[in-house]
């Protein structure tokens, strides 16, 4: 017996998808030309498999407040939040970010996964329970096993199912955190937050939405599901990332309760580890900048979703339940989706390939990130390299 021993299944799944003649999950972008083109195996590629919603990492003002950071700050803060790793642009970002939300107060974290780590594991005690939506993202489930609290899943989506379980909790439906996300990561759906407000108001429970996926994608003002679904007031508690539309890295969360503060001097995943170097705070910060005062750029970002997702429809592949930047196209079985995976590497298109159990329930899906940063062209291409799928 070796310690190595419990991998065997991985191996086997990963040589029997290399014998398929693809490797969906070593791609290395050899050149990044832009937000959403690259080289990958010495040949251009439409990248429509990132995040970059707004297409911002290439946006100037991103780069050169990146660049007045590191050469004024330095490349690393060398230090966590707690000790030396606390600089004016993290305070300062922390308050813009509190500003946007017009909520009293936030807190930045080094990934939008240490934020869920940090958050969830400190929030919920040996007392209290988690409610969470069966298809939550990893980071939540991670930030559940780290804290004490008594972890319990409600079907994708169904309100009712959520209702039947808070009711079964009887007293302890008040020391109950309801966890959902704005969009979904596998599927682009979003969440019915009107009506999980509403649980959350009758049973008295706390309510946190992670909106990694739909920062800068929904809302009038681009603040995400809460604020399209007109329930800012009834959510406790928003966690984030700065690694999707504000294309860097970071997390962060934002809440109107007076002791989110105190999680601070609590969180293991904000007190032991280093904090967001300098040009990534920057570039953030103007990244915010823009979501906030370029409101073209969602637009933009739509009338790209709009045409993928609607085309697909058409093609008559299974799409996700509704348009959003993240358009899945499910797949019966697994062969076809990789066969489907690399033809479209071979057309030029670079999307998700989602094997089970990462894919909810037995599904594979092949995952299409759209970014404002599309062209009309770029979108058609993809349409194409679809189209042409036998
Ligand atoms: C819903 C959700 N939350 C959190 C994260 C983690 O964010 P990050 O990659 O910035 O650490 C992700 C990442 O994909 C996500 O999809």
């Amino acid at each position: 017996m070796s310690l190595f021993d419990k991998f065997r299944n991985l191996a086997k799944a990963r040589e029997a998808l290399l014998e398929s003649g693809c490797d969906p999950f070593s791609v290395v972008l050899d050149e990044v030309l832009s937000s959403t083109e690259g080289i990958i195996g010495g040949r251009r590629t439409i990248l429509a498999g990132t995040n970059n919603y707004l297409g911002l990492t290439f946006h100037q003002d991103c780069i050169d407040a990146a660049g007045v950071a590191l050469a004024k700050e330095g490349t690393g803060t060398t230090g966590s939040r707690m000790a030396n790793g606390t600089f004016s642009g993290h305070v300062a970002l922390e308050r813009e970010i509190a500003e946007f939300y017009q909520v009293r107060s936030s807190i930045v974290f080094s990934t939008g996964y240490l934020a869920n780590l940090g958050m969830l594991s400190t929030l919920a005690g040996s007392d209290d329970v988690i409610l969470l939506d069966a298809d939550c993202h990893a980071s939540i489930y991670d930030g559940c096993r780290m804290g004490d609290a008594e972890v319990i899943r409600f079907r994708h989506n169904n309100s009712s199912d959520l209702e039947k379980r808070m009711r079964r909790l009887g007293d302890r439906a008040t020391r109950t955190i309801i966890l959902v996300e704005g969009i979904y990561s596998m599927l682009g759906d979003r969440a019915p937050l009107k009506e999980i407000a509403e649980i959350k108001k009758k049973y008295n429970a706390f309510l946190v939405v992670d909106e990694a996926h739909s920062l800068g994608v929904l809302g009038q003002n681009g603040r995400g599901l809460a604020e399209e679904a007109g329930v800012e007031d009834s959510v406790d508690l928003i966690v984030g990332t700065f690694s999707k539309s504000l294309g860097a890295t970071g997390g962060f969360c934002v809440s109107n309760h007076r002791e989110l503060d105190m999680i601070r001097f609590a969180s293991r995943p904000y007190i032991f580890t280093a904090s967001p170097s300098p040009s990534v705070i920057a570039s953030t910060r103007a990244a915010l900048q823009i979501l906030k005062t370029q409101p073209a750029l969602r637009k933009k970002l739509w009338k790209n979703v709009e045409h993928l997702y609607k085309r697909l429809q058409r093609a008559g592949f299974k799409v996700g339940p509704e348009p959003s930047p993240v358009v899945a196209t499910l797949l019966d079985t697994k062969e076809e989706g990789i066969r489907l995976w690399k033809e479209l590497m071979d057309n030029g298109v670079y999307v998700n390939l989602v094997l089970p159990p990462a894919a909810p329930g037995e599904a594979c899906l092949l995952r299409c990130s759209v970014s404002a940063g599309h062209s009309e062209e770029q979108i058609e291409s993809i349409c194409l390299a679809f189209e042409s799928f036998k």
